[in-house]
């Protein structure tokens, strides 16, 4: 049957964490958006205030800072006016906060800023830590017009009629909370929490994604179940007795905390008596005693029960209890009271373990692991009051969640502590929130800013493409010499090489009635080499080639090659491209300058490889958006954002200063990774892409793909990972050595790391690789700042964008331009979100394009074979001649 009780408190717990079923749960779990506990370092002044069931308790703490095992407390206890329970709010709060002065006039305190944590254990739906408002009173409050009220500002409003306006109350808690961070032992926090008094609740720190009615989707929450209302939709019916329905109809709120009436102390009494009403009816207690008293309400009090059931005194007291109340119980009737008081007492036991089981079953299955480990506090005079609960508790809680090891600690201290500790954290969060928002704030730029992006673009763009003013353009607008994009027509078998991108690919591509049918291998080429003498790239090339087509039988044979050559680079003509300089981490010797068709003949003939016709030479977007022109005609703009980034598009002849021709159209490659290499963007530039570039061998020069492209993003996270190390916000400021290493933390860990729904124990494993002990929150931040970066090169690539659409819009006077991107590269591909913030953004800066993506399915490759059959064909308009340079 408990596990019957503990499969529904699950089931209810679900439904009180689902956006959807949340409203009808009785189970409410509510988010109370504490989000952390204690760590040590938290320190200074605090005020505490506890609303307990007879007074209120006022607490200052001194936290020092040292770990936090033994901080300064000084309190006060003030009784409370009996009732102020049943009267009006304010009143309430009025008196709380004249405790305040009184306990503040008590003690010579300085009047600098006092924040204060408030423990109102009552179920409250927060939407902030120091925003809460009550749902319903319990436990016999029922203070008039505060239900559905924000408990923080009606304390702050009593305080500061008090005029003790340096007490700011920060922090609003439920008693769980309190308890769960008071208890904690060797440095292990608490995850999880029970209280079994007055009243009963619990709490733990669940993930924060299932939390659904709180907007935060990363690190962990913790939650209140308010599970006293377990049962409120009669899924209790088969367990309660008719002894708990008299206990129900007596109460003040019949129907209501159906679980709390089995379990906590404010009515196990009454059902001991009820109990005993029962069989002192059926003549089975109290023969010739008159059982009337029997009938009063609350005779029994739970002191007397727990008592009644100590094993030494136990018979003793009950006939002690018994006689007080006018009865005259015999042996047996005492043996007997004390049997059914060791019942109820351990049916709430059995019926708290359950629950608890419930709440750990749910973290080991939430946090997918195999075992969990964790502790729990505990504050319940039961607890206390009798070791068998405990035993009962610890026991059958272990047998119901055999895969969970828990360690129930008792709270010593009440919840006092553990509310410092909360509004401590709380401080130590915010603060350190404003410190973090402070080191990304550089990284979050304004939709204002991306529009200045997106003129400046356009700026460049015009300046790129003037003949005079091209040669100071930083974003250079090369000529690619297409004039067309495929038309389906396009026929033959082409060699294809694919060189710049992640890897080095060779490719035989048959276009074909049928389709475009396609061989490839990929072959590395080590930094050795891409950061040797051009000689031995090219050579390294001409093997490549050669070893490709003896695997596929090609050596007899003179295909026409295409070259998917992805730097920037001056074309001559289709089969003529002078290099202008290497990008993305090449710096191959002799090759800037030279035309590279010329080094890749030059390379054939030293390697006596005779059959080498190359036809045409492309960029590696001109051959993505011709890949993608043959699948979609509207395709007219070629994106990569891979380890580079670049852009090329349809411009109209008449504004292609540097060629001669006013009709039709010519592919611009824009290369607009050098966008910002003449200052434009320093403003956008932070110290974080200043240290990268620095540390870059072509510093200064690609400073717009420094800021976007993958081959930079994971060193922009990681000089800033070190940075809040420095300032002691990440991994306790404990050194990284690994940290330290250039390109350690690769672009693919952003895209893993920011992955929906990744597991914060994921990102752990990740960080852990890198010899990185992460906390959670530290795990947090770590997404944060993937997040960051990665959001800001979407849309930074989204002004770019925005600016050549909205240039071909104004180009062909359209209202509205529908045009299509052919798209390719790792970062656009892989990251799961950049793709979707780059078109978001784009929709938002250029409203009036419509703009397809169109991924490239094997790359760029088919484009260049795509060239290469025009460029044979020699259809027009290859002729065009490239005016001289100025
Ligand atoms: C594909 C294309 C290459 C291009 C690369 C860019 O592989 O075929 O021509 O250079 O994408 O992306 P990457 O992430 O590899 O740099
Ligand atoms: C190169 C471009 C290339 C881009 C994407 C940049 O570094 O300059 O030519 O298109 O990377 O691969």
């Amino acid at each position: 049957m408990l596990q019957v009780v503990k499969g529904r408190m699950l089931q209810a717990m679900h439904k009180g964490l689902s956006r959807q079923t949340h409203a009808q749960a009785n189970v409410r779990m509510l988010p109370t958006y504490i989000c952390s506990t204690p760590d040590g370092t938290e320190k200074g002044d605090l005020l505490v205030v506890e609303l307990c069931q007879s007074h209120v308790r006022t607490m200052w703490v001194t936290l020092l800072g040292d770990g936090n095992q033994s901080p300064q407390v000084m309190y006060k206890i003030f009784s409370m006016p009996g009732d102020i329970m049943q009267g009006k709010g304010e009143a309430l709060f009025d008196f709380i906060a004249q405790c305040v002065r009184q306990f503040l006039a008590g003690i010579s305190s300085p009047q600098h800023h006092l924040p204060l944590g408030f423990v109102f254990p009552f179920s409250c739906r927060h939407t902030r830590l120091d925003k809460a408002e009550l749902i319903s009173w319990s436990k016999g409050f029922s203070c008039s017009d505060v239900e559905g009220k924000d408990i923080v500002q009606l304390l702050q409003s009593a305080i500061n009629k008090q005029e003790l306006y340096h007490v700011d109350v920060v922090a609003l808690m439920n008693d769980t909370v309190g308890t769960m961070m008071t208890c904690s032992m060797a440095g292990k926090p608490c995850e999880v929490a029970l209280v079994v008094g007055t009243g009963t609740n619990s709490c733990f720190m669940a993930m924060a994604q299932q939390v659904e009615m709180a907007e935060e989707t990363s690190g962990q929450m913790c939650v209140s179940t308010e599970w006293g209302c377990f049962g409120d939709d009669g899924t209790l019916s088969d367990i309660l007795t008719p002894y708990d329905q008299c206990v129900d109809e007596e109460s003040s709120n019949p129907g209501e905390k159906r679980f709390e009436k089995l379990v906590s102390s404010l009515y196990l009494g009454e059902i001991v008596r009820h109990v005993l009403t029962a069989l002192a009816a059926e003549k089975a207690l109290f023969i010739g005693s008159n059982v009337a008293v029997l009938r009063t309400k609350d005779v029994l009090k739970i002191q007397q029960v727990l008592e009644i059931i100590d094993n030494e005194e136990g018979m003793a007291e009950a006939r002690r209890a018994l006689e007080a109340l006018g009865l005259r119980p015999s042996e047996r009737d005492c043996c007997r009271v004390q049997q059914i008081c060791q019942a109820v007492v351990s049916r709430a036991a059995t019926l708290c373990a359950a629950g608890l089981a419930a709440i750990l079953s749910h973290m080991c299955q939430s946090q997918e692991l195999k075992q969990l480990v964790v502790n729990v506090g505990v504050d319940s005079e039961l607890y206390r009051g009798h070791t068998r609960f405990g035993e009962i508790l610890q026991s059958v809680t272990g047998l119901l969640a055999p895969e969970c090891m828990a360690t129930l600690l008792p709270s010593i201290d009440g919840t006092g502590w553990g509310a410092a500790m909360v509004t401590a954290v709380a401080l130590r969060l915010a603060a350190q929130r404003h410190e973090v928002d402070q080191v990304l704030a550089p990284l979050r730029l304004s939709r204002a800013d991306l529009q200045r992006v997106q003129a400046l673009m356009r700026q460049e763009m015009e300046l790129g493409l003037g003949w005079e003013s091209n040669a100071n353009a930083s974003v250079r607008m090369l000529p690619t010499y297409v004039c067309g994009t495929p038309n389906g027509t396009e026929r033959g078998e082409f060699l294809v090489l694919d060189l710049g991108g992640t890897n080095f690919r060779v490719l035989l591509v048959r276009l074909a009635e049928d389709g475009i049918h396609m061989a490839s291998k990929i072959y590395v080429i080590p930094t050795t080499i891409t950061q040797g003498s051009g000689e031995a790239l090219f050579d390294h090339i001409i093997e490549c080639i050669m070893d490709f087509q003896l695997k596929h039988n090609l050596t007899e044979q003179v295909l026409p090659l295409g070259f998917t050559f992805s730097f920037p680079c001056q074309q001559l003509g289709l089969d003529k491209a002078v290099l202008l300089s290497w990008t993305k981490g090449f710096s191959a010797s002799g090759c800037v300058g030279q035309d590279v068709v010329q080094l890749l003949q030059e390379a054939a003939q030293r390697k006596q490889h005779l059959g080498l016709k190359v036809v045409a030479v492309v960029n590696d977007t001109v051959g993505t958006m011709m890949s993608c022109g043959y699948e979609d005609p509207k395709c007219e703009i070629g994106l990569i954002v891979g380890t580079g980034t670049n852009a090329c598009y349809m411009e109209e002849m008449q504004n292609v200063g540097a060629v001669e021709g006013e009709q039709g159209r010519m592919c611009i490659n824009m290369e607009w990774g050098a966008f910002g290499d003449n200052g434009c963007l320093d403003d956008i530039f932070t110290d974080f892409d200043r240290l990268v570039d620095e540390k870059t061998i072509n510093a200064g020069k690609q400073r717009f793909e420094k800021l976007i492209s993958g081959m930079y993003l994971g060193e922009i996270v990681r000089h800033i990972l070190l940075a809040l190390v420095e300032k002691r916000l990440l991994f306790r400021g404990k050194p990284c050595p690994k940290l330290h290493i250039k390109g350690i933390f690769q672009t693919k860990f952003l895209s893993a790391i920011e992955t929906d729904g990744l597991a914060l124990r994921q990102v752990r494993a990740i960080l852990q690789d890198l010899e990185l002990q992460a906390s959670l929150e530290d795990s947090v931040l770590v997404r944060e700042v993937c997040q960051t970066a990665s959001l800001r090169a979407a849309q930074l690539c989204a002004a770019g964008l925005a600016a050549v659409v909205e240039k071909m819009r104004k180009n062909r006077g359209l209202a509205q331009l529908a045009v299509t991107v052919g798209v390719d590269g790792t970062l656009y591909k892989m990251h799961p979100c950049f793709s979707q913030h780059l078109q978001q953004m784009l929709r938002d800066l250029a409203p009036n394009c419509t703009v397809t993506f169109l991924q490239s399915e094997d790359g760029s490759g088919k484009g260049a074979a795509l060239v290469a059959a025009v460029a044979c064909r020699g259809a027009e308009p290859w002729g065009q001649p490239l005016l001289p340079p100025q």
